[in-house]
């Protein structure tokens, strides 16, 4: 016989302090919703716009069966004195962080020749320096949350687009594809580097899932139906697969897991055939 003594809380939240960046719609939203559904007991919200963060904080703090609360926090991750600005208001309120989902993200398509400077700098700002600082900045309150036992954890919603060359050409999305191989691989670097202090660091590769940031590229490459043709599930992301999958790496099951890259895209990613 064996024995799993942890098996019925494998994905249990119960008193975990949570932040979702870029948590006002899309992927952050789902996120949100899922760690409340999941028994965290507070989740910060954070993005740009103040009407957006309060119009999601609404939304989930009206979640039926939710014992725990949503915050929303407005500023610009981008922005180091926001990130610091972001910690201090948490510290306010709570003395830990359990969980930390940098899930804000930019892109930009074009044509290679003409492609602005700013653009760059503002997918990489985003993408990857504001990731790395955000990180380095919530450490301590990581710290205070993790312990051998129950570490807390870092992800970083990242992309397929890190791991493969997507678009080029009058669309092209070249530095976006590279902010999330950097994404990538910046989550790797945490887990050997916050391990010993208690703390995982995985990233989650979505594929399409329609959002305000997908959806121009999304028409631009046919529309959902021919995306959903040529993707091995026949279909493009839903909310719960990406709910799912933060439970997983967030949750006591996934405290082992460190330094992954779990991707979520119905396989389409080695599709190169036609089905
Ligand atoms: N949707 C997909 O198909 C897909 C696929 C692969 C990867 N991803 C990744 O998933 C993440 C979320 O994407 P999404 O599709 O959900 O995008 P989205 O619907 O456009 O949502 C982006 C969120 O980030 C916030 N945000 C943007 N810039 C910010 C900044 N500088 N500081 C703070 N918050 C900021 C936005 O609010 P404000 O505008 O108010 O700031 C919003 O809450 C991104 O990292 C993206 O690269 C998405």
């Amino acid at each position: 016989m064996s024995d799993l003594p942890g098996f019925s809380d494998y994905f249990d939240l119960t008193g975990k302090v949570a932040l979702v960046t870029g948590g006002s719609r899309g992927l952050g939203l789902h996120i949100a919703t899922a760690l409340l559904r999941g028994g965290a007991k507070t989740v910060f919200i954070t993005a740009r716009k103040e009407p957006g963060v309060n119009q999601a904080v609404a939304q989930l703090n009206a979640l039926p069966g939710i014992n725990g609360r949503a915050i929303g926090i407005a500023g610009n991750v981008a922005q180091t004195e926001d990130i610091q600005a972001l910690v201090d208001q948490v510290k306010q309120i709570e003395r830990k962080l359990d969980i930390l989902v940098a899930n804000a993200g930019a892109t930009w398509g074009g044509p290679f020749e003409t492609s602005p400077d700013w653009a760059s700098q503002k997918v990489v700002d985003l993408n990857v320096r504001g990731v790395f600082n955000l990180v380095r900045l919530f450490t301590p309150l990581l710290q205070t949350a993790g312990s051998p036992s129950s570490p807390s954890r870092v992800v970083i919603i990242s992309s397929v687009a890190g791991s493969s060359v997507p678009h080029v050409g009058d669309h092209g999305t070249i530095m976006y594809s590279v902010s999330k191989a950097a994404a990538t691989h910046l989550a790797r670097n945490l887990a050997v580097e916050l391990g010993p202090k208690n703390i995982t660091a995985n990233s989650l590769s979505p594929g399409f899932f329609p959002s305000k940031l997908a959806s121009g590229l999304i028409e631009i490459l046919g529309g959902e139906e021919q995306l959903k043709k040529s993707n091995p599930r026949q279909r493009l992301g839903v909310p719960d697969d990406i709910g799912a999958a933060v439970l997983f790496l967030v949750g006591p099951g996934g405290n082992y897991v460190n330094g992954v890259d779990l991707t979520v895209d119905g396989g389409s990613r080695l599709a190169r055939g036609r089905l």
